[in-house]
């Protein structure tokens, strides 16, 4: 029988940019930007990043290309609306015809957030999703921006999403539209040799948890069917087309992560993060993530005195830290909702053989065991949350609508604040 088109969503979107993968991908982006009929490029990264000489070979590459191209260095890791709008001060000194990002997640979202607002007027919170913020569509053209990833990582390269900590709501926010999403991804594997092994493990569960929450999300067709079918969502649900690249970035996120963080100049370990993050980024950009996401945003918004080995000295609980520290509470939680689908995400992720009898235990404990071996902390203490912060984070985590229009269970305060307790 076929659905009922009238209640339920009957379609589900897909979308990527162009993509250049492989090593020495790097170095074709003069001649990249160049045949855009750009004169001229602004490349955006990050104290630590700049270190590495990527983004001075970038512009290099630029100024051999024939264009005017300059490097803005101090990107904030983990993003707040304090250093984006430095970042959008320096833009405006010039015109730019193109962005360059080159970096992790927060160099990347920083040149999204530099290209919306240097197109147009007003400021983030206009964007930001609601209740959060205004949820305004950008309404003209953006500049094209090309996307480096230097860790593996946020997928960012593929997403229309940019993350941004607001500091005096002490809550961490999205922007999110088709328009943001890169017009180029390059992605060099060899980028990624310098990551400090913390960095590999953090930004390493951030690909699994992208890849298992896209998997397990709400399906496409048990959303209610869109008021206006031009403005879809940008997260559509689980559906066929992301299932093949999360269960693809599963496998490879099985095989190589380990290795990726206990042996950082592995190539071959560090291509399949790299390409199981690009997998991921496709996958989760368009069907969603859910609860560890929309839980992440709030433990690393409220952070206190956390401070995170490997990355720069200042309280801070990494993204992939704070998405990974609830997701094994949230996947036994998740369970019910699709036993069959769990059971083969361990299955996948581990190598071993799942049946029912390991039922909600499964997932969870491929996780830990996952979490123990690369030294992911497991618990909220770890990051210096107590019973006193629970209801702080749930009423977070009830902002992220964008998340919470995908998880796969109908979700009340309740169960989110005893996910909370069962992650201290
Ligand atoms: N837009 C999206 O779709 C999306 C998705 C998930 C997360 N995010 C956001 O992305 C940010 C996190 O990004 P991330 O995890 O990629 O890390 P990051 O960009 O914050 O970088 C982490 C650290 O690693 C260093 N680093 C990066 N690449 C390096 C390299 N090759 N060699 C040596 N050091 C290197 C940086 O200097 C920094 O100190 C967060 O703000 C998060 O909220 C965005
Ligand atoms: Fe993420």
């Amino acid at each position: 029988m076929l659905p009922d088109i009238h209640r339920n969503e009957s379609v589900f979107t897909w979308a990527a940019p162009p993509l250049k993968f492989g090593h020495g991908a790097i170095d074709e982006i003069g001649a990249e930007v160049a045949a855009m009929g750009a004169k001229s490029a602004l490349v955006l990264t990050d104290p630590g990043v700049r270190g590495t000489g990527f983004p001075d070979r970038v512009r290099e590459g630029l100024l051999g290309a024939g264009l005017k191209a300059e490097v803005f260095d101090r990107v904030a890791v983990e993003p707040t609306d304090r250093s984006i709008a430095e970042a959008v001060a320096f833009a405006r000194e010039r015109e730019w015809d193109c962005f360059v990002a080159v970096g992790g997640g927060s160099a990347i979202d920083t040149a999204k957030a530099v290209n919306l607002l240097t197109t147009h007027p007003g400021d983030l919170l206009d964007f930001v999703t609601p209740p959060i913020g205004a949820g305004k569509a950008p309404w003209l053209p953006l500049k094209p921006l090309i996307a480096v990833p230097t860790t593996a990582g946020t997928g960012s390269e593929s997403t229309t999403i940019c993350v941004v900590d607001l500091l005096d709501l002490h809550l961490k926010a999205g922007v999110s539209h088709p328009k943001l999403r890169p017009s180029l991804a390059v992605v060099d594997p060899v980028t990624t040799m310098s990551l400090p092994p913390q960095v590999t493990a953090a930004s390493g569960m951030d690909v699994l948890c992208h890849a298992l929450e896209s998997f397990t999300s709400l399906r496409y067709d048990a959303k209610p069917a869109p008021e206006d079918p031009m403005r879809r969502p940008a997260f559509c649900g689980g559906n066929p087309i992301s299932d093949t690249w999360c269960e693809a970035a599963l496998r490879l996120v099985g095989q190589s992560l380990r290795k990726a963080v206990c042996s950082g100049r592995d190539l071959g370990a560090r291509s399949a993060m790299a390409l199981a993050s690009t997998y991921a980024g496709t996958g989760f950009g368009n069907a969603g993530t859910h609860l560890p996401h929309a839980n992440a945003y709030p433990i690393a918004g409220a952070v206190r005195g956390y401070r995170a080995e490997g990355y720069p000295e200042m309280p801070m609980v990494p993204h992939g830290q704070a998405v990974s520290v609830t997701a094994p509470a949230v996947f036994r939680w998740t369970y019910p909702a699709d036993p069959e689908r769990h059971l083969r995400a361990a299955e996948i992720l581990s190598g071993q053989r799942f049946t029912a009898t390991d039922g909600a235990e499964a997932l969870p404990q491929v996780l830990t065991e996952l979490m123990r071996d690369i030294e992911i902390p497991a618990g909220l203490r770890g990051f210096g949350y107590t019973e006193d912060d629970i209801d702080t984070l749930t009423e977070g985590t009830l902002k992220q609508t964008r998340q919470l229009a995908v998880v796969p269970r109908p979700l009340d305060r309740r169960a989110v604040a005893a996910v909370f307790s069962a992650s201290l």
